[in-house]
Protein backbone atom coordinates (compact mmCIF):
# COMPACT_ATOMS: atom_id res chain seq x y z
CA UNK A 1 0.00 0.00 0.00
CA UNK A 2 1.35 3.60 -0.78
CA UNK A 3 2.07 6.14 1.49
CA UNK A 4 -1.15 8.27 2.23
CA UNK A 5 -1.71 11.75 0.57
CA UNK A 6 -3.24 14.70 1.92
CA UNK A 7 -6.33 16.56 0.56
CA UNK A 8 -6.96 19.95 1.74
CA UNK A 9 -11.01 20.78 1.04
CA UNK A 10 -12.12 24.50 2.14
CA UNK A 11 -15.96 24.75 2.23
CA UNK A 12 -16.00 21.41 3.90
CA UNK A 13 -19.31 21.55 5.44
CA UNK A 14 -21.00 22.98 2.24
CA UNK A 15 -23.43 21.44 -0.44
CA UNK A 16 -19.91 20.71 -2.73
CA UNK A 17 -18.49 19.20 0.13
CA UNK A 18 -20.81 16.86 0.98
CA UNK A 19 -20.78 15.32 -2.86
CA UNK A 20 -17.23 15.68 -2.82
CA UNK A 21 -15.46 14.38 0.49
CA UNK A 22 -16.88 10.55 0.06
CA UNK A 23 -15.85 9.69 -3.12
CA UNK A 24 -12.31 11.29 -2.64
CA UNK A 25 -12.60 9.31 0.63
CA UNK A 26 -13.97 6.43 -1.43
CA UNK A 27 -10.45 6.07 -3.92
CA UNK A 28 -12.77 7.52 -6.96
CA UNK A 29 -10.15 10.18 -7.54
CA UNK A 30 -6.83 8.83 -6.63
CA UNK A 31 -7.40 5.30 -7.38
CA UNK A 32 -8.38 2.09 -4.90
CA UNK A 33 -4.53 1.77 -3.66
CA UNK A 34 -4.29 5.33 -2.52
CA UNK A 35 -4.72 5.99 1.23
CA UNK A 36 -5.89 9.92 1.62
CA UNK A 37 -5.74 11.85 4.61
CA UNK A 38 -8.32 14.37 4.77
CA UNK A 39 -8.03 18.27 6.14
CA UNK A 40 -11.19 19.78 5.97
CA UNK A 41 -11.03 24.10 6.13
CA UNK A 42 -14.21 25.99 7.61
CA UNK A 43 -15.08 29.28 9.02
CA UNK A 44 -15.48 28.93 12.73
CA UNK A 45 -19.37 29.50 12.21
CA UNK A 46 -19.74 25.91 10.23
CA UNK A 47 -17.50 23.86 12.54
CA UNK A 48 -20.14 22.64 14.38
CA UNK A 49 -21.69 21.31 11.05
CA UNK A 50 -18.57 20.06 9.80
CA UNK A 51 -18.51 17.81 12.79
CA UNK A 52 -21.46 16.17 11.16
CA UNK A 53 -19.69 15.78 8.11
CA UNK A 54 -16.71 14.12 10.13
CA UNK A 55 -18.92 11.91 11.76
CA UNK A 56 -20.69 10.86 8.94
CA UNK A 57 -17.22 9.96 7.07
CA UNK A 58 -16.37 7.90 10.50
CA UNK A 59 -19.12 6.10 9.59
CA UNK A 60 -18.23 5.08 6.40
CA UNK A 61 -15.31 2.91 7.80
CA UNK A 62 -13.54 3.67 3.96
CA UNK A 63 -10.65 1.40 4.19
CA UNK A 64 -8.59 4.17 2.49
CA UNK A 65 -9.21 6.97 4.45
CA UNK A 66 -6.62 7.41 7.56
CA UNK A 67 -6.30 10.60 9.36
CA UNK A 68 -9.41 13.31 9.01
CA UNK A 69 -8.80 17.12 10.83
CA UNK A 70 -11.93 19.50 10.79
CA UNK A 71 -10.40 22.97 11.34
CA UNK A 72 -10.80 26.39 10.72
CA UNK A 73 -7.06 27.32 11.08
CA UNK A 74 -5.53 27.66 7.61
CA UNK A 75 -2.21 26.75 8.95
CA UNK A 76 -3.10 23.61 10.25
CA UNK A 77 -5.49 23.23 6.86
CA UNK A 78 -2.68 22.89 4.62
CA UNK A 79 0.16 21.27 6.25
CA UNK A 80 1.25 19.00 3.89
CA UNK A 81 -0.96 19.34 1.56
CA UNK A 82 -0.38 17.37 -1.79
CA UNK A 83 -3.86 18.62 -3.18
CA UNK A 84 -5.88 21.99 -2.04
CA UNK A 85 -9.18 21.75 -3.43
CA UNK A 86 -10.86 25.07 -2.94
CA UNK A 87 -13.87 25.07 -2.82
CA UNK A 88 -15.24 27.12 0.03
CA UNK A 89 -16.82 30.53 -0.76
CA UNK A 90 -19.64 32.66 -0.79
CA UNK A 91 -21.79 31.10 -3.66
CA UNK A 92 -23.89 33.08 -6.09
CA UNK A 93 -27.69 33.32 -5.21
CA UNK A 94 -30.18 34.28 -7.44
CA UNK A 95 -29.97 37.94 -8.99
CA UNK A 96 -26.82 38.25 -7.55
CA UNK A 97 -23.92 39.33 -10.41
CA UNK A 98 -20.39 37.98 -10.42
CA UNK A 99 -19.27 41.26 -10.38
CA UNK A 100 -20.59 41.36 -6.57
CA UNK A 101 -18.83 37.99 -5.85
CA UNK A 102 -15.37 39.79 -6.71
CA UNK A 103 -15.18 41.55 -4.12
CA UNK A 104 -16.52 39.56 -1.11
CA UNK A 105 -14.45 36.14 -2.16
CA UNK A 106 -11.51 37.74 -3.28
CA UNK A 107 -9.88 38.69 0.44
CA UNK A 108 -10.66 34.47 1.27
CA UNK A 109 -7.81 34.01 -1.51
CA UNK A 110 -5.31 35.79 -0.30
CA UNK A 111 -4.54 34.39 2.79
CA UNK A 112 -5.81 30.94 1.12
CA UNK A 113 -2.61 31.46 -0.96
CA UNK A 114 -0.22 32.09 1.46
CA UNK A 115 -1.15 29.36 3.48
CA UNK A 116 -0.50 27.37 1.11
CA UNK A 117 3.09 28.90 -0.03
CA UNK A 118 3.52 28.44 4.27
CA UNK A 119 2.50 25.49 4.80
CA UNK A 120 1.54 22.76 2.00
CA UNK A 121 3.82 20.39 0.72
CA UNK A 122 6.23 21.02 -2.08
CA UNK A 123 4.26 19.15 -4.87
CA UNK A 124 1.17 21.15 -4.26
CA UNK A 125 -1.70 21.83 -6.43
CA UNK A 126 -4.50 23.69 -5.68
CA UNK A 127 -7.61 23.44 -7.50
CA UNK A 128 -10.53 26.64 -6.98
CA UNK A 129 -14.22 25.84 -7.75
CA UNK A 130 -15.61 28.51 -5.57
CA UNK A 131 -16.59 31.59 -7.42
CA UNK A 132 -15.16 33.89 -9.30
CA UNK A 133 -13.02 30.73 -9.75
CA UNK A 134 -10.39 31.40 -12.00
CA UNK A 135 -9.89 35.33 -10.55
CA UNK A 136 -9.97 33.52 -7.30
CA UNK A 137 -7.32 31.08 -8.45
CA UNK A 138 -5.41 34.35 -9.68
CA UNK A 139 -5.58 35.98 -6.09
CA UNK A 140 -4.12 32.46 -4.42
CA UNK A 141 -1.36 32.25 -6.94
CA UNK A 142 -0.34 35.34 -6.96
CA UNK A 143 -0.54 35.58 -3.06
CA UNK A 144 1.33 32.17 -2.67
CA UNK A 145 5.08 33.26 -3.18
CA UNK A 146 7.48 30.64 -4.19
CA UNK A 147 4.40 27.90 -5.25
CA UNK A 148 4.97 27.92 -8.84
CA UNK A 149 2.24 29.31 -11.27
CA UNK A 150 1.64 26.14 -13.24
CA UNK A 151 0.46 24.57 -9.75
CA UNK A 152 -2.88 26.98 -9.54
CA UNK A 153 -5.95 25.49 -11.83
CA UNK A 154 -9.88 26.91 -11.98
CA UNK A 155 -12.58 24.72 -12.39
CA UNK A 156 -14.45 25.02 -15.90
CA UNK A 157 -14.69 21.17 -16.02
CA UNK A 158 -18.07 21.05 -15.39
CA UNK A 159 -19.14 23.52 -18.28
CA UNK A 160 -17.29 20.64 -20.70
CA UNK A 161 -19.28 18.28 -19.06
CA UNK A 162 -22.29 20.19 -19.93
CA UNK A 163 -21.16 21.13 -23.32
CA UNK A 164 -20.46 17.68 -24.41
CA UNK A 165 -24.35 16.34 -22.90
CA UNK A 166 -25.72 19.26 -24.94
CA UNK A 167 -24.01 18.17 -27.95
CA UNK A 168 -24.71 14.77 -27.67
CA UNK A 169 -28.12 14.72 -26.55
CA UNK A 170 -28.54 16.88 -29.82
CA UNK A 171 -26.61 14.33 -31.96
CA UNK A 172 -28.56 11.36 -30.23
CA UNK A 173 -25.11 9.40 -29.45
CA UNK A 174 -23.70 8.44 -26.21
CA UNK A 175 -21.83 11.62 -24.24
CA UNK A 176 -18.64 9.47 -24.44
CA UNK A 177 -18.98 10.01 -27.97
CA UNK A 178 -17.85 13.60 -27.94
CA UNK A 179 -14.14 14.47 -27.54
CA UNK A 180 -11.69 17.43 -28.48
CA UNK A 181 -14.35 20.32 -26.44
CA UNK A 182 -12.79 23.17 -25.01
CA UNK A 183 -14.01 25.99 -22.88
CA UNK A 184 -12.17 28.88 -23.23
CA UNK A 185 -11.91 31.57 -21.22
CA UNK A 186 -13.83 32.59 -18.12
CA UNK A 187 -16.38 30.22 -15.60
CA UNK A 188 -18.72 32.89 -16.58
CA UNK A 189 -21.58 33.33 -18.77
CA UNK A 190 -18.65 34.65 -21.42
CA UNK A 191 -17.24 31.19 -21.58
CA UNK A 192 -17.15 29.92 -24.65
CA UNK A 193 -17.95 26.16 -25.22
CA UNK A 194 -16.21 25.57 -28.59
CA UNK A 195 -18.02 23.76 -30.97
CA UNK A 196 -16.01 24.44 -33.81
CA UNK A 197 -12.98 22.14 -32.85
CA UNK A 198 -15.04 19.25 -30.96
CA UNK A 199 -16.18 15.70 -32.59
CA UNK A 200 -18.40 13.11 -32.26
CA UNK A 201 -17.05 10.01 -32.78
CA UNK A 202 -13.65 11.45 -34.82
CA UNK A 203 -15.71 13.80 -36.95
CA UNK A 204 -16.00 17.54 -36.74
CA UNK A 205 -19.53 18.31 -34.30
CA UNK A 206 -20.10 21.00 -37.44
CA UNK A 207 -20.61 18.07 -40.27
CA UNK A 208 -22.48 16.10 -37.10
CA UNK A 209 -24.69 18.42 -36.32
CA UNK A 210 -25.21 21.02 -39.67
CA UNK A 211 -27.41 23.04 -37.61
CA UNK A 212 -25.39 26.33 -37.43
CA UNK A 213 -27.69 28.29 -36.24
CA UNK A 214 -28.83 25.85 -33.08
CA UNK A 215 -25.01 25.50 -32.14
CA UNK A 216 -24.44 29.36 -32.16
CA UNK A 217 -27.56 30.26 -31.29
CA UNK A 218 -29.08 27.40 -29.03
CA UNK A 219 -25.70 25.14 -27.81
CA UNK A 220 -23.71 28.26 -26.17
CA UNK A 221 -26.10 30.02 -24.10
CA UNK A 222 -27.34 26.72 -22.93
CA UNK A 223 -23.96 25.64 -21.51
CA UNK A 224 -23.11 29.72 -20.74
CA UNK A 225 -26.69 30.14 -18.53
CA UNK A 226 -26.67 26.15 -17.45
CA UNK A 227 -25.49 27.49 -13.51
CA UNK A 228 -28.34 29.76 -13.65
CA UNK A 229 -31.26 27.52 -14.85
CA UNK A 230 -29.71 25.01 -12.07
CA UNK A 231 -29.94 27.37 -9.49
CA UNK A 232 -33.53 28.66 -11.08
CA UNK A 233 -34.73 24.94 -10.69
CA UNK A 234 -33.55 24.09 -7.70
CA UNK A 235 -33.11 26.75 -5.64
CA UNK A 236 -29.03 25.93 -5.09
CA UNK A 237 -26.01 25.84 -7.20
CA UNK A 238 -25.55 22.94 -9.22
CA UNK A 239 -23.50 21.01 -6.27
CA UNK A 240 -23.37 17.40 -7.24
CA UNK A 241 -22.17 17.79 -11.09
CA UNK A 242 -19.93 20.54 -9.10
CA UNK A 243 -18.34 17.98 -7.22
CA UNK A 244 -17.93 15.73 -10.04
CA UNK A 245 -16.56 18.00 -12.34
CA UNK A 246 -13.73 18.72 -9.46
CA UNK A 247 -13.22 14.83 -9.39
CA UNK A 248 -13.30 14.76 -13.27
CA UNK A 249 -10.49 17.61 -13.23
CA UNK A 250 -8.01 16.32 -10.75
CA UNK A 251 -8.40 12.62 -12.45
CA UNK A 252 -7.64 14.25 -16.00
CA UNK A 253 -4.53 16.01 -14.41
CA UNK A 254 -3.36 13.23 -12.78
CA UNK A 255 -3.15 10.80 -15.59
CA UNK A 256 -2.26 11.17 -19.29
CA UNK A 257 -4.53 12.34 -21.44
CA UNK A 258 -5.95 10.55 -24.37
CA UNK A 259 -3.94 10.83 -27.55
CA UNK A 260 -5.25 13.57 -29.72
CA UNK A 261 -7.71 14.82 -26.73
CA UNK A 262 -7.50 17.94 -24.74
CA UNK A 263 -9.61 18.49 -21.72
CA UNK A 264 -10.57 21.66 -20.37
CA UNK A 265 -9.04 23.58 -17.43
CA UNK A 266 -8.24 26.95 -16.25
CA UNK A 267 -4.35 27.81 -16.46
CA UNK A 268 -1.63 30.58 -15.96
CA UNK A 269 -1.27 31.82 -19.14
CA UNK A 270 1.30 32.22 -20.93
CA UNK A 271 0.34 34.14 -23.76
CA UNK A 272 -0.99 31.33 -25.89
CA UNK A 273 -3.71 31.83 -28.77
CA UNK A 274 -3.02 35.66 -27.76
CA UNK A 275 -4.73 35.21 -24.34
CA UNK A 276 -3.12 37.96 -21.74
CA UNK A 277 -0.45 36.31 -20.14
CA UNK A 278 -0.55 35.50 -16.23
CA UNK A 279 -4.34 35.52 -16.45
CA UNK A 280 -6.13 32.35 -15.66
CA UNK A 281 -8.26 31.12 -18.37
CA UNK A 282 -9.45 28.40 -19.40
CA UNK A 283 -7.65 26.66 -22.58
CA UNK A 284 -7.10 23.52 -24.18
CA UNK A 285 -4.93 21.52 -21.52
CA UNK A 286 -2.79 17.70 -22.32
CA UNK A 287 -1.41 15.75 -19.40
CA UNK A 288 1.71 14.36 -20.22
CA UNK A 289 3.02 10.98 -18.80
CA UNK A 290 5.69 12.38 -16.34
CA UNK A 291 2.56 14.13 -14.81
CA UNK A 292 3.10 17.88 -16.19
CA UNK A 293 0.67 19.08 -18.52
CA UNK A 294 0.65 21.49 -21.62
CA UNK A 295 -1.35 23.84 -23.67
CA UNK A 296 -2.32 22.31 -26.57
CA UNK A 297 -0.99 24.10 -29.98
CA UNK A 298 -2.20 24.73 -32.91
CA UNK A 299 -6.41 24.14 -32.54
CA UNK A 300 -7.94 25.96 -35.02
CA UNK A 301 -9.40 29.80 -33.82
CA UNK A 302 -11.62 31.04 -36.26
CA UNK A 303 -12.75 34.58 -36.71
CA UNK A 304 -15.98 33.13 -34.87
CA UNK A 305 -14.58 31.91 -32.23
CA UNK A 306 -11.96 34.67 -31.83
CA UNK A 307 -14.67 36.70 -31.05
CA UNK A 308 -15.58 34.70 -28.37
CA UNK A 309 -12.99 33.75 -26.86
CA UNK A 310 -11.57 37.81 -26.80
CA UNK A 311 -15.41 38.77 -25.04
CA UNK A 312 -14.04 36.52 -22.16
CA UNK A 313 -10.80 37.19 -22.03
CA UNK A 314 -11.66 41.04 -21.78
CA UNK A 315 -13.99 39.98 -18.63
CA UNK A 316 -11.40 38.39 -16.77
CA UNK A 317 -9.05 41.53 -17.72
CA UNK A 318 -11.59 43.57 -15.88
CA UNK A 319 -11.84 40.94 -13.20
CA UNK A 320 -8.61 41.34 -12.50
CA UNK A 321 -8.51 45.00 -12.50
CA UNK A 322 -11.27 44.96 -9.83
CA UNK A 323 -9.17 42.85 -7.70
CA UNK A 324 -5.73 44.56 -8.71
CA UNK A 325 -5.14 45.51 -4.63
CA UNK A 326 -5.32 41.82 -3.82
CA UNK A 327 -2.24 40.86 -6.55
CA UNK A 328 0.99 41.82 -4.52
CA UNK A 329 3.45 43.65 -6.87
P1 LIG B 1 -22.12 26.35 0.06
O1 LIG B 1 -22.56 27.71 0.49
O2 LIG B 1 -23.02 25.20 0.23
O3 LIG B 1 -20.76 26.01 0.80
C1 LIG B 1 -19.71 26.90 0.85
C2 LIG B 1 -19.00 26.61 2.14
O4 LIG B 1 -17.82 27.41 2.15
C3 LIG B 1 -19.81 26.96 3.38
O5 LIG B 1 -19.87 25.83 4.23
C4 LIG B 1 -19.03 28.11 3.99
O6 LIG B 1 -19.08 28.08 5.42
C5 LIG B 1 -17.64 27.83 3.47
N1 LIG B 1 -16.76 28.97 3.48
C6 LIG B 1 -17.06 30.27 3.26
N2 LIG B 1 -15.97 31.02 3.42
C7 LIG B 1 -14.96 30.20 3.72
C8 LIG B 1 -13.60 30.39 4.02
N3 LIG B 1 -13.07 31.61 4.04
N4 LIG B 1 -12.84 29.33 4.30
C9 LIG B 1 -13.36 28.08 4.31
N5 LIG B 1 -14.66 27.83 4.06
C10 LIG B 1 -15.46 28.88 3.76
O7 LIG B 1 -21.64 26.51 -1.46
P2 LIG B 1 -21.38 25.37 -2.54
O8 LIG B 1 -22.63 25.10 -3.28
O9 LIG B 1 -20.66 24.25 -1.90
O10 LIG B 1 -20.44 26.15 -3.58
C11 LIG B 1 -19.12 26.51 -3.24
C12 LIG B 1 -18.55 27.41 -4.33
O11 LIG B 1 -18.41 26.71 -5.56
C13 LIG B 1 -19.40 28.63 -4.66
O12 LIG B 1 -18.54 29.75 -4.81
C14 LIG B 1 -20.01 28.30 -6.00
O13 LIG B 1 -20.34 29.45 -6.73
C15 LIG B 1 -18.87 27.53 -6.62
N6 LIG B 1 -19.23 26.71 -7.77
C16 LIG B 1 -18.31 26.64 -8.78
C17 LIG B 1 -18.55 25.90 -9.90
C18 LIG B 1 -17.55 25.84 -11.01
O14 LIG B 1 -17.88 25.24 -12.05
N7 LIG B 1 -16.36 26.41 -10.90
C19 LIG B 1 -19.81 25.14 -10.05
C20 LIG B 1 -20.69 25.24 -8.91
C21 LIG B 1 -20.40 26.02 -7.82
Amino acid sequence: MKDPITISVTGAAGQIGYALLFRIASGAVFGPDQPVNLRLIEIEPALPALDGVVMELDDCAFPLLREVVPTADLAVGFSGANWALLVGSVPRKAGMERGDLLGINGKIFTGQGQAIAANAASDVRTLVVGNPCNTNALIAMANADGVPNDRFFAMTRLDENRAKSQLATKAGVHHSQVSNLCIWGNHSATQYPDFTNAKIDGKPVTEVITDRAWLEGEFIPTVQQRGAAIIKARGASSAASAANAAIDTVVSLCNPTAEGDWHSVGVCSDGSYGIAEGIIASMPIRTKADGSWEVVQGVPVDDFSRGKIDASVAELLEEREAVKDLIPG
